[in-house]
């Protein structure tokens, strides 16, 4: 007889999953883009013109991630595969919570924080020089150091990859995304059309896509809560009391 498949869950992470460890989002009233000017710091322009600003502000972004802890949510994503179930984790974050978390299977689709990368070279990835990436650093081709993060306007490398795994998925769990940057939020069209699809943010209401549930809580409740009644079950599924509450 043939060996039973685990169900594959796939999850599909934005800033808001990381918002209860104290890290900023984006797009709220008082995130990163309201001091930030995009233009200023996350462009290609940007690092043309001022590379100095550009590596202060991910000197920041990266004492940010330093400072916080994994969450409930981080958590118990971990622990369900941790239980035997197939759990993809694509993120669009930069931070390393969800593998401090300890789950083994992360796809950054936006980079890492913690990394380094060639200017010239978008395959030469270091480990990030210690202090931090400094005006001088280089990589073996003889060009800058920058950091290891996707850029406005640059490609996104890993997205045909990330597309791949959400094709698999027996059910698609989206946590804290305003689903607001592409590629990135094309990525729910490539979900098989019989896997249900759960939006898990507090602005659930207004974000959910047609064709996806919502459930309005945070992160740090309502991912713990879907996963208690995957492992009391065995299964994955939307369970409908949970997603009436919302
Ligand atoms: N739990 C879950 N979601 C939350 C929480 C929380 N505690 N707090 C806020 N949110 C939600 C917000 O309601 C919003 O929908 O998180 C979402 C954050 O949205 P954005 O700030 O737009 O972040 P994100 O969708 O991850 O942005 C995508 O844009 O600029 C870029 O490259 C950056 O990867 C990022 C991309």
């Amino acid at each position: 007889m043939a060996e039973q498949q685990a169900p594959h869950l796939v999850v599909f992470t934005g800033a808001g999953i990381s918002a209860e460890s104290g890290i900023q989002t984006f797009r709220a009233s008082d995130g990163l883009w309201a001091d930030h000017p995009i233009e200023a710091v996350a462009t290609p322009d940007a690092w043309r013109r001022d590379p100095e600003r550009v590596l202060r502000f991910y000197d920041q972004r990266r004492d940010q991630v330093r400072r916080a802890r994994p969450n409930a949510a981080h958590k118990a994503l971990a622990s369900l595969e941790k239980r035997g179930f197939a759990v993809s984790i694509i993120t669009q974050n930069i931070d390393d919570l969800h593998e401090r978390a300890g789950s083994r299977r992360v796809l950054h689709l936006h980079g890492e924080i913690l990394k380094a990368r060639s200017t010239v070279d978008a395959r030469l990835h270091y480990p990030l020089p210690r202090g931090g990436i400094r005006l001088g650093d280089l990589c073996d081709k003889g060009s800058q150091l920058r950091p290891d993060v996707v850029w406005f306007g640059e490609g996104v490398p890993h997205f045909g990859e990330a597309c791949d795994i959400v094709a698999e998925a027996d059910l698609l769990l989206v946590v804290g995304t305003s689903l607001a940057v592409m590629p990135a939020a094309a990525l729910l069209e490539h979900a098989p059309l019989d896997a249900p699809c759960v939006l898990v943010d507090p602005e659930a209401r207004a974000l959910a896509p047609p064709g996806t549930l919502g459930l309005a809580q945070p992160a740090g409740k309502g991912v713990p809560a879907l996963v208690r009644h995957w492992t009391r079950e065995g299964r994955l599924w939307l369970p409908e009391t949970l997603l009436g509450e919302a």
